[in-house]
């Protein structure tokens, strides 16, 4: 595991982006796997500053998605797909056609997850996984658990995280109360794995993932098994880090 040191969360971004860059130029149909949230904003903005200074080409690069609401169609301003497509795919030449997302339309969970497996196979594997890192050390939607959630798979969001996203929506009963993402194994198939981790609040957690025990309470902590993991964290989030 390596471990890049950044000042802020600007800071965080610039490195990020200019790894996915270096991904991007050596292997430019690279398989990108994609997080949303706000943690990869900053990057996300980033790679299109360099995109429309002509110093990137996305044009052969593929996309896959950790997660998506079900129940969400595309266009509802809450769903990922929206979130990619206003973020980042819009303003750079990625092929729609290349870009996948978990279809939270599909509602036999069964036949999507498997679909979306295929999907990852299919394309050869993901070459470079982004992920953020949640407080409670949830990857993609892989939340606390008793043992670790292998492929693609849905699952039933707790009722915090339901009422935590009904500011977004009308009403509760329009709230999403499950979605489809990626299980342990899928992100852990990746060839190369890229953590980003910014501010205080996650400095806890970003402890125990990678100098605690491994174990399915701490989902982010498998990532101390992979062979290629690139975690770049601020100094806030580093805070709590053993000296
Ligand atoms: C996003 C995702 C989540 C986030 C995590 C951190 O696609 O799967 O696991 O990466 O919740 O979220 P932020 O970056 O908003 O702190």
């Amino acid at each position: 595991m390596k471990l890049y040191r950044a000042k802020d969360y600007k800071d965080m971004s610039r490195k990020a982006a200019n790894i996915i860059s270096a991904q991007v130029i050596m292997k430019p149909d690279c398989v990108l796997g994609l997080a949303t949230g706000s943690t990869p904003l900053g990057t996300y903005q980033q790679l299109i500053d360099w995109y429309n200074k002509g110093d990137l080409d996305f044009s052969e690069t593929k996309s896959v998605n950790l997660d998506e609401y079900k129940g969400l169609p595309k266009d509802n301003d809450q769903s990922y797909y929206y979130f990619m497509y206003n973020n980042l795919f819009k303003h750079i030449n990625i092929n729609l056609d290349n870009t996948n997302v978990p279809n939270g339309m599909e509602p036999d969970s069964e036949k999507e997850c498997s679909r979306y497996e295929q999907v990852i196979s299919g394309l050869g594997g993901v070459d470079l996984q982004l992920l953020g890192l949640g407080h409670n050390g949830h990857i993609g939607f892989n939340e606390p658990a008793q043992a670790f959630e292998k492929t693609t798979h849905c699952v039933d969001l707790t009722e915090s995280t339901i009422e935590a996203n009904k500011r977004f929506f009308a009403s509760i009963d329009d709230v999403p109360k499950q979605a489809y993402t990626m299980g342990i194994q899928t992100i852990m198939k990746a060839k190369k794995i890229l953590l980003l981790v910014s501010g205080e609040d996650k400095a806890a957690i970003l402890r125990d993932a990678l100098c605690g025990p491994v174990t399915p309470q701490v989902p982010a902590s498998i990532l101390q098994l992979h062979n290629d993991v690139i975690v770049v964290a601020d100094e806030a989030a580093l805070s709590k880090m053993p000296k």
